[in-house]
């Protein structure tokens, strides 16, 4: 496959290339998480076709779109992610973002399908903490730690860990994943996750510089990732990286994702709903354009106020 030409690259106004496709496939979940932004959804909207799905990925690799993630609610509970798998055109990267819950059975079918690696969320290794934070009931804290290691045995590696900081629920628990990562000898990551404001969650805002500065006191070598700049750090083998992505300029600068809805509309940010571009029931001759205009409508959300 050739590379496109540089103007069938989808670029915004900010000059900000789309090299990445984050699909949500449902915006169903079998837990319910305290702090959870749902995608920017609703809920209760349809679901796409595994076809509609291929198609929306097509249209984005044709535009030199090389890395897809997979997200919901939990894309595991639809039955039919191995042939959304299957569907899809040859990528660099496929990832999910999974609450675990579902992946033990399902690690070595989903990797056989086409799955490169998972993220899986997990903001706390105290069984009662987790259940607090994700209102589940008795067992599901083990089966998630099953489907880590599930994930990592069967090589969907690196598995990063998404933990959400949650002042006086979990924000003491960074040195205990750090060691639950060591585990796993550099096949999983640790992503701490700054709080974004979805719900009324203004009593579990941790200040992240503080544990930015801590990380960076122990950590023996620091990298800054190209997107969203974000920071990488080792700690004593341990790798963290620390996601920042409240009013962060730099964040948004670099940012260099297009989102699709459960229900097939393009979303140019994650905190805009008003911008949305239906291509649920779209000809697949017409997806380049709707692509083109949902492109043009992207803003970066934190960004420099320009003095008038
Ligand atoms: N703030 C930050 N991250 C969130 N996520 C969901 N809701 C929020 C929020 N309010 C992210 C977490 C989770 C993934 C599914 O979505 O990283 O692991």
């Amino acid at each position: 496959m050739n590379a496109p030409h540089k103007s069938d690259l989808l670029t915004d106004a900010y000059g900000r290339t789309i090299k990445s496709l984050r699909i949500s496939v449902t915006d169903r979940c079998n837990l319910n998480c305290i702090y959870c932004h749902n995608e920017g959804s609703k809920g209760t909207a349809g679901e796409m076709s595994v076809g509609t799905i291929s198609n929306i990925v097509a249209t984005a690799v044709d535009f030199g779109v090389s890395r897809l993630k997979i997200s919901g609610g939990e894309p595991l509970l639809r039955k039919d992610m191995e042939d959304i798998l299957v569907s899809l055109p040859p990528l660099k990267d496929v990832s999910m973002t999974t609450n675990g819950v579902l992946l033990r059975e399902r690690a070595l079918s989903l990797k056989n399908a086409g799955l490169g690696r998972v993220n899986i969320s997990l903001d706390s290794l105290n069984e009662a903490n987790y259940q607090y934070i994700t209102k589940c009931r008795n067992g599901v804290f083990e089966k998630v730690i099953e489907g880590i290691r599930a994930a990592v045995d069967v090589g969907l590696t690196p598995v990063k860990l998404n933990m959400v900081l949650l002042k006086d629920i979990n924000e003491s628990e960074i040195e205990d994943m750090l060691s639950f990562v060591r585990e796993f000898q550099g096949k999983v990551i640790l992503q701490l996750i700054q709080l974004m404001d979805f719900r009324d969650v203004d009593s579990y805002h941790v200040d992240v510089d503080e544990i930015e500065k801590e990380l960076e006191l122990k950590a023996g070598c620091v990298q800054v990732r190209e997107l969203h700049h974000r920071k990488k750090y080792l700690i004593d083998g341990a790798e963290v990286e620390l996601v920042k992505p409240v009013d962060n300029t730099e964040f948004c600068a670099n940012c260099n994702r297009l989102r699709v809805t459960a229900d097939g509309k393009l979303r140019p940010c994650l905190l805009v709903n008003d911008d949305l571009v239906d291509v649920s029931n779209a000809p697949v001759k017409d997806m380049p354009s709707l692509f083109r205009l949902a492109v043009s409508r992207r803003v970066p959300y934190y960004r420099e106020q320009k003095e008038i």
